[in-house]
């Protein structure tokens, strides 16, 4: 495994990591959960992504109970705020109010004392910026989160924050997550990875494989028990065109003339960029994520001819937007 710095700062992230979103306190059972947890671990992973809403809270236990026998300091642990988490008006945004009560269950259900990364799941037009940021402060300040960050914030919005912490001598934001795969990329090649080298701002990108429809698995159909046969999840289907699946079709030809898969090809090409701190994984058995794992070796193998293969075979996707 190879480690990145997290934008400019002093924390280092493995290059892939492991979320919980779907998978851990839904999907998957328990034991999977830890499995994964603790291969992933052995390999070299650091980085386990969570958030307050993932799974209604079932996410963030079923990974508290899984690091206990963990070495803490090795670990770099993430939640993050503002879908609705709880009943009324205030149970929900980024208000000062739910950021506080937020990250007090967060801790409890991940049974730590504190977060390595607090993202900001959303921006909130109902919460000014300045609000946000002394809170992210002051939870700093109060040994609650190590670093903050946002999650598909424009780059303006984060502009925003980062100008608000340097006016009142506050702590800025450290990373952006934003959603970066072969199929959705504009914003961050565009918009983010300009401000990620201004401001020393680190990006965790989430879904790199486009829900698994990168892995070829919906070539044929949508195979029983896969993300998109979920009744929660059928809106995904909509992502799996024809013309995207004749492109995975097409890549697999690259990956197979490189002797990789089309999931190690996918996140290997993420991480060709440098504003990519870390590429966050899912996974829903072990030999699913012992193939992403792999994919740090395929990174060298994407010399500019194969990049430029890559290129021709994803341009014009009409789907890609921001
Ligand atoms: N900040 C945000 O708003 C946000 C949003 C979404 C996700 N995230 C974070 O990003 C993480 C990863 O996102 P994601 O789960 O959407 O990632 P993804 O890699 O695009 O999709 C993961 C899913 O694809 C399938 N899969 C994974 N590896 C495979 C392989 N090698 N071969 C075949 N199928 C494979 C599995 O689903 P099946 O087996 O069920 O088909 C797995 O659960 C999340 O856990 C979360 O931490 C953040």
């Amino acid at each position: 495994m190879h480690y990145r710095r997290l934008g400019r700062s002093g924390l280092k992230v493995s290059e892939i990591s492991l979320g919980a979103w779907v998978t851990m306190g839904s999907q998957i059972d328990e034991k999977l959960s830890s499995d994964l947890i603790h291969h992933a671990f052995e390999n070299g992973v650091n980085f386990f992504d969570n958030a307050d809403i993932y799974a209604r809270g079932q996410a963030e236990l079923v990974m508290g109970k899984a690091i206990q026998d963990l070495p803490r300091e090795e670990l770099v642990i993430s939640s993050k705020v503002f879908w609705p988490t709880m009943d009324g008006p205030n149970g929900r945004g980024l208000s000062r109010k739910h950021i506080t009560e937020s990250v007090e269950q967060t801790l409890k259900r991940l049974e730590v004392d504190y977060l390595d990364l607090y993202f900001c799941h959303r921006f909130d037009p109902d919460t000014p910026v300045e609000e946000v940021v002394f809170t992210m402060n002051t939870l700093i300040q109060q040994g609650k989160i190590l670093y903050w960050g946002t999650s598909e914030w424009r780059a303006s919005q984060i502009a925003e924050a980062y100008g608000i912490a340097r006016q009142y001598n506050l702590i800025p934001p450290t990373m952006e997550q934003p959603q970066y795969h072969m199929f959705h990329r504009r914003r961050v090649e565009s918009e983010l990875a300009p401000i990620a080298e201004s401001f020393g701002i680190g990006l965790t990108t989430w879904s790199p494989l486009a829900s698994g429809l990168l892995t070829g698995k919906y070539n044929e159909g949508i195979p029983v028990g896969s993300r998109a046969s979920m009744d929660s999840m059928a809106w995904i289907k909509e992502s799996i065109t024809q013309e995207r699946i004749a492109k995975v079709v097409q890549l697999k030809v690259i990956a197979d003339e490189l002797g990789i898969t089309n999931a190690q090809l996918a996140i290997a090409w993420l991480l060709r960029r440098k504003e990519v701190s870390s590429v966050i994984t899912g996974a829903t058995k072990l030999a699913q994520l012992k193939d992403n794992l792999a994919a740090r070796e395929a990174v060298a193998n994407l010399d500019d001819p194969i990049l430029e293969k890559i290129e021709k075979i994803l341009q014009n996707d009409p789907l890609n937007h921001d």
